[in-house]
């Protein structure tokens, strides 16, 4: 027997529960399907575990996307005040941290079993471990096959996220599923991802393994203020991560170590005061003891700085101020945090993420090619689209 549906949703991911619970408390049928054993699984490993739900300052220039006006009326209807009104009225007492991003103070998945109530309270029904057969157009809308037969559906919600992290579910459904639609899918690949690096940078980096430092970081016309991190693979840390999803094959990135420290005043200073210290020993009154020693043995320097001419002291400062790495890849989808592109939002209403030419048909988070930048907007994202989509669907 075929059941009939109001709403099917795949993926039970943040932007699909929160589609489901939204249709569902307007009074219609909807099922969610998930091939994952767990609903929301990247939501409990977000945020190292305690979910960096939304950031206050989210605005469509936080995002990449093929169209940069795309997001508004999702992100401008649903704000991140409108969720953490329902964090609050589900008793989850949250913290800020730095820049307007806002984590659970206990545990993520407190966001998920809010979730999971709001549908319950919806009467959403939640079918996991499910393998989602083939979808076709049929006189209901959509039939979606399933191991054990299939469901028709007037609306189809496709929330199946992108890429990123294949071990815990992640798959190309929505991209397929898309294109067998006609839609056009902007290319994908990995952001918010860490950068590899061969060669003698790699040997370097390795050295540095575990050293942070704040820098100014840019790429592509992008610039942030964010820390760096050293690893054995190569570069990380919250800078490396947001200019990532910025960077291209073969692009170098421009550095730039504690942007906030006048090297050339700290530098002039100390030459006065007592000449004879070296040159590592000065930097490392600002920069960490290790990072300092590998630049001054790299600008070949064990001389009192005293001694440095002023050609010396132009390429150490150069060095601090305009260093720059080209990275030979990244770490991949193993480990970024999202997918760049997706379903091309042209080929979106931006109020209700229906495509345009396939009534009935929605996209909803991730999937879409809208990807916002690290500290909470993605998932900002995924709550404002879903919510969209499940006013309408
Ligand atoms: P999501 O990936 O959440 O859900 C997709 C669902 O579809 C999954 O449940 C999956 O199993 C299911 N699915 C996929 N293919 C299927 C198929 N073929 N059949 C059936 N089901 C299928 N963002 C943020 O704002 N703050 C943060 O703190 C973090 N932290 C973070 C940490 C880590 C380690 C990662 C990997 C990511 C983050 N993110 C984040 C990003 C954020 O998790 C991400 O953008 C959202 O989860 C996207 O929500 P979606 O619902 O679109 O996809």
């Amino acid at each position: 027997m075929t059941e009939q549906f109001d709403v099917v949703v795949i993926g039970a991911g943040a932007a699909g529960m929160m589609c489901a619970a939204v249709a569902g408390a307007r009074g219609r049928r909807v099922l969610v399907l998930d091939h994952s054993k767990r609903p929301g699984e990247k939501i409990r490993i977000s945020g190292g575990g305690r979910c960096n739900f939304t950031n206050t300052d989210t605005r469509v220039g936080n995002f990449l996307s093929g169209n940069r006006h795309f997001a508004k009326s999702a992100l401008g209807r649903y704000t991140p005040q409108d969720f953490v009104a329902e964090v609050e009225a589900a008793g989850i007492d949250w913290h800020e941290k730095a820049r307007g991003k806002l984590f659970c103070d206990g545990s993520a998945t407190q966001i998920v079993d809010m979730l999971r109530a709001r549908m319950d309270a919806g009467g959403v029904e939640l079918r996991l471990g499910v393998r989602v057969g083939a979808v076709r157009r049929c006189a209901e809308g959509f039939r979606v096959a399933l191991p054990d037969g299939a469901v028709r559906t007037a609306s189809l919600v496709v929330a199946t996220g992108g890429l990123s992290i294949p071990k815990i579910g992640a798959s190309g459904f929505g991209y397929d599923l898309a294109r067998q639609f006609g839609l056009r899918v902007v290319e994908p690949r990995p952001g918010l991802v860490p950068l590899t690096f061969t060669g003698d940078d790699l040997a370097r980096f390795k050295a540095l393994a575990g050293v942070a430092v704040p820098v100014r970081i840019a790429c592509n016309g992008a610039e942030f203020f964010e820390d760096l991190l050293f690893t054995h693979r190569g570069l990380s840390g919250p800078a490396i991560l947001q200019i990532s999803s910025y960077w291209r094959p073969g692009d170098r990135v421009r550095i730039q170590l504690m942007p906030e420290v006048d090297f050339a005043a700290l530098l002039d200073a100390q030459r006065r005061r007592n000449g004879r210290q070296k040159l590592q020993t000065v930097l490392g009154y600002k920069l960490p003891k290790r990072l300092a020693q590998d630049i001054a043995a790299r600008f070949g320097d064990d001389r009192n700085i005293a001694d440095l001419g002023k050609a010396d002291l132009v390429r150490v400062l150069d060095g601090l101020k305009n260093w720059q790495v080209r990275p030979a890849g990244s770490e991949g989808y193993r480990t970024a945090e999202v997918t760049l592109g997706g379903v091309h939002p042209d080929d979106l209403n931006a109020r209700t993420l229906q495509a345009r030419a396939v009534p009935g048909l929605h996209f909803v988070g991730e999937v879409v090619d809208v990807t916002g930048w690290l500290g909470g907007f993605n998932f900002q994202w995924a709550w404002a689209s879903g919510v969209a989509a499940g006013q309408v669907a």
